[in-house]
């Protein structure tokens, strides 16, 4: 059987929650399609500080680097939030993306059916949604020098630096030509080249690469009108490519398309093959949310999601990445819902309420199964599950 390496990275918050979620579903999808999993655990974020005194160790990113790929929760809480501190659990994630040169970031947004009613958007615009943001990972403000406050003679004085090379852009403008051309063949290009250097540079540079896509139609789009035509059109779009920054902020914005930030996955990838795909990293977009931690309340699905991309990029199966994919489906077809994806005016009585434990059993119980099979067939009683979880939701404060 085949074995895959992968290094799963908790992390803080609802981090270990959604990770050992994906884990799970994971193990069992590679139980049906024939491979098995080595995992490996790296501690870092919070929980590296606490344990190691820093966010992440090199020999850990290291140990990250020569796995297939990484699974990663989410990191940060109030407890490291010090804005005097020298360490930060979000220098992990930070360490991880630059050291290990992963530079494009790939967040899908596609709505679920089932889904429309839990975004704010009215049905009509959600229609045909389905857009995908590369956003570049190690560069931009995140990564530019300096970044620091220094005390002046007229008071404190901060400094973040933009910073983008002409390398930098091209190599996730690429990306974004082959990801369009795979899809609808609509390129966005969004940046802010009324004002800043850095996107005039950035506008340039998607100017030179569009000759190598003629299939392929660019628009470039600044980013505060993108920000509203992504509520007011988001049928409209197919891909976004743009900086750091504006990524970090749309991706976000998109989440509401997609009923809770809860629902979304992404991929970091470089340009670095493994003997079985593209070395990557996969994560919710959603952060540590320390509210609700450790209460079996998050939403499993951005990970789960994710670990199928995994699958996709980074170990080649893109059968066993459907499987779940479809799994996911129909588990919100049988409409059960974590909390996030409830409208506070739903009546709950409609949807099986679960919390993230029984979330994952319900997508696990469905991984192969085809569409309007009965359920059950997984071996695990759905309305148990259910049963359970709601009680918990009950026992809440
Ligand atoms: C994300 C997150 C991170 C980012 C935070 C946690 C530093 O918001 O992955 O979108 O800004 O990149
Ligand atoms: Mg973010």
């Amino acid at each position: 059987m085949t074995a895959y390496r992968l290094v799963a990275i908790p992390g803080d918050g609802v981090g270990p929650e959604v990770v050992g979620a994906a884990r799970r579903v994971l193990d069992a999808v590679g139980a049906q399609h024939g491979f098995e999993i080595e995992w490996l655990e790296v501690i870092a974020g919070g929980a590296g500080i606490d344990t190691h005194g820093v966010a992440i160790r090199a020999q850990d990113i290291e140990l990250a680097g020569a796995a297939d790929a990484i699974l990663l929760g989410a990191v940060g809480g109030p407890r490291w939030d010090d804005p005097n501190a020298a360490v930060r659990p979000e220098q992990a994630l930070f360490a991880l993306r630059g050291g290990l040169e992963l530079f494009a970031n790939l967040r899908p947004v596609r709505v679920h059916p089932a889904l429309v009613p839990a975004s704010p958007l009215r049905p009509e615009l959600l229609d045909g949604v389905d857009l995908l943001i590369v956003r570049e990972l190690t560069s931009g403000l995140y990564f530019g020098r300096p970044s620091e406050e220094r005390a002046t003679v007229d008071g404190r004085v901060a400094v973040d630096t933009l910073w983008y090379t002409e390398a930098e852009i091209r190599r996730v403008v690429r990306l974004a030509f082959e990801l369009a051309r795979g899809r609808r063949g609509r390129l966005t290009s969004v940046d802010k080249a009324n004002v800043l250097a850095t996107s005039r540079l950035w506008r340039k540079v998607v100017e030179e690469e569009r000759g190598r896509f003629p299939e392929v139609e660019v628009g470039h789009q600044l980013v505060d009108s993108c920000a509203m035509l992504l509520v007011r059109q988001p049928a409209a779009f197919d891909v976004l490519v743009t900086e750091n920054l504006f990524g970090d902020i749309l991706s976000d914005e998109a989440a509401v398309l997609a009923g809770s930030l809860g629902m979304l996955p992404s991929a970091s990838l470089g340009d670095r093959r493994t003997a079985h795909g593209r070395f990557g990293l996969y994560e919710p977009i959603h952060g540590s949310a320390p509210d609700i931690a450790g209460r079996d309340l998050a939403n499993p699905l951005g990970t789960i999601l994710s670990a199928a991309m995994l699958l996709r990029w980074s170990v080649g199966l893109e059968d066993a990445a459907r499987a779940i994919e479809d799994a996911v489906s129909q588990a919100l077809d049988a409409r059960f819902r974590t909390r996030d994806l409830v409208p506070a005016a739903t009546d709950t009585g409609d949807v099986r309420l679960v919390g993230t434990a029984a979330m994952a059993d319900a997508v696990i119980a469905r991984l192969g199964r085809s569409w309007g099979q009965p359920a059950g067939t997984g071996g695990i009683d759905d309305d148990t599950a259910t049963m359970v979880a709601t009680d918990t939701l009950l026992g809440l404060p």
